[in-house]
């Protein structure tokens, strides 16, 4: 199992939208206990060889392995929150996502505004997402460890709506913290790169379903 976690900045290159004390706390006593737990319970069992998303995904459909399933979602979740920030980040994205954002939502300000009442409707701990679902985007949050990796849905940003998250540098001003993440820390790269790789592969399947019917095709035009 190749799972261990890891941040792709310093612990202070979010400074000062979020504090190196948050980013230690949040890695070291959250995401690396769950790591270290989830290694625990996977260690000798017939889940030790599953790559992480697999792991979270077979052991999420029985019950019997929700200790497992937690920890091994937490351990996802972080990574792709990790990833959904960057040093000097924020605003507006360019690309695929500005696209796929002004076709959804309309603008940018109508987007950020849906996904900053989402993060306030949400109660408790859990996880405020965008996903793309059925060719769109969709913002949603989760309980606790949830994880939209098991709804069918392709995560493309992630934002930690525990208040370990948040609580040493906003304390429980959880609005603060999202305002926060969209003017100073979201990074949309990840989001991007996934989204091409997404539309790569849905026009590579519609050339493939495309392919069987061309031999037809030349029949009737006798070419
Ligand atoms: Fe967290």
């Amino acid at each position: 199992m190749n799972t261990e976690p890891r941040i792709p900045y310093k612990f202070a290159d979010l400074e000062p939208a979020m504090s190196r004390d948050t980013l230690v706390f949040h890695f070291l006593r959250h995401q690396r206990v769950c790591h270290d737990r989830m290694v625990a319970l996977a260690r000798g069992t017939q889940f030790e060889t599953l790559d992480l998303e697999e792991l979270v995904r077979v052991t999420e459909r029985n019950p019997a392995h929700h200790a497992l399933y937690r920890y091994a979602a937490e351990v996802w979740n972080h990574d792709l929150y990790w990833r959904s920030m960057r040093p000097r980040g924020g605003g507006a994205p360019s690309g695929l996502m500005a696209q796929q954002i002004a076709g959804r939502f309309g603008t940018y300000e109508r987007f950020a505004r849906e996904f900053r009442d989402a993060a306030s409707a949400h109660f408790g701990s859990g996880w405020l997402w965008l996903v793309w679902r059925s060719g769109t985007l969709q913002i949603l949050t989760t309980s606790n460890a949830g994880t939209p990796l098991v709804r069918g849905d392709t995560a493309l940003l992630a934002l930690d709506l525990w208040e370990h998250a948040y609580y040493l540098d906003h304390q429980n001003r959880r609005a603060a913290y999202v305002n926060t993440f969209l003017e100073e820390l979201v990074s949309w790269e990840d989001a991007n790169r996934t989204l091409a790789s997404l539309t790569a592969a849905s026009e590579s399947r519609a050339v493939a379903r495309v392919r069987p019917e061309a031999p037809a095709l030349l029949r009737r035009t006798g070419l």
